[in-house]
């Protein structure tokens, strides 16, 4: 297999380190940016991945991201975001509270796989990936974060049009309840879980391997003709298309 760089956004927890990880035992070269430090070098250094401590929310940080990395990329993984209404800081109260909250969930989820995939555009190999992870929530609610992630699916429409002509796939992996991340905050009462596990026809939550394992089936050569598409991880929680 030829080692490609794989370059895995919010690759130092959950999800992304599960993802790194598979990318990594596969034999690539792995990149992985985040925001803290300690953390992004604690997984780095377990999987064997390179660390870039960089906010992907905006210009500079999608810039540092890009002048870290030699080379093309054969794999970019938009991974990083969450929901920031669960992250403990009130939002103010009245519309700047609304407008606050909202700014803050587009930012964590679409300017931060925007902005990556720009900054790295024309170093993306031909026959390239770029996998970005948006949510069940996009069709099934959740306000400004389900909003935010509705919007990735759009963005990934329009992008993969236009690097379709290099052999570039863009898909959206979007996940369902998938625990052992840090995306709750520790906020997941154990009646919403129970919830969420009795929307799925698996009766299970999902883990990070679960999203890992199809991330690196949309990376893998055989992959080569699907495009523009969302890939819905989560146990037939949502059963729509
Ligand atoms: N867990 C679920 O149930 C679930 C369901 C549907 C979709 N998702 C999506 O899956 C993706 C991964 O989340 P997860 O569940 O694995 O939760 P997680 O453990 O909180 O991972 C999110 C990662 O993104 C990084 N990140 C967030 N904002 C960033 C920024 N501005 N710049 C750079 N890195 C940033 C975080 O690191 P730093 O804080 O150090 O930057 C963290 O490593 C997210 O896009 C999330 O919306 C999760």
């Amino acid at each position: 297999m030829v080692q490609r760089t794989v370059v895995v956004t919010g690759g130092g927890t959950g999800i992304g380190r599960a993802s790194a990880e598979w990318f990594a035992r596969a034999g690539d070269r792995v990149i992985i940016a985040g925001r803290r430090e300690p953390v992004l070098r604690e997984a780095a250094s377990a999987i064997g991945a390179r660390a870039v401590v960089a906010d992907l929310s905006g210009p500079s940080g999608a810039r540092a991201l890009a002048e870290a990395i030699d080379g093309e990329i054969g794999v970019l993984v938009n991974n990083a975001g969450g929901n920031p209404d669960l992250q403990g800081t009130p939002a103010p109260a009245g519309l700047d509270g609304v407008r606050a909250a909202w700014q803050r969930n587009f930012d964590a989820n679409v300017l931060t796989a925007v902005l990556a995939t720009e900054a790295l555009r024309e170093r993306i190999a031909d026959h390239g990936r770029v996998i970005t992870i948006g949510s069940i929530a996009a069709r099934s609610g959740a306000a400004s974060y389900g909003a935010a992630k509705a919007a990735v699916e759009a963005w990934n429409l329009s992008l993969g049009g236009e690097l379709g002509p290099r052999g570039i796939t863009c898909n959206v992996v979007s996940p369902g309840l998938i625990i052992d991340t840090e995306f709750f905050n520790g906020q997941l009462s154990d009646e919403r879980k129970e919830m969420l596990i009795s929307q799925t026809a698996t009766n299970r939550a999902g883990v990070p391997d679960d999203v890992a394992e199809t991330i690196g089936w949309l990376a893998s050569p055989g992959a080569g003709h699907i495009t523009k598409q969302v890939i819905h991880v989560d146990g037939g929680a949502y059963a729509g298309h």
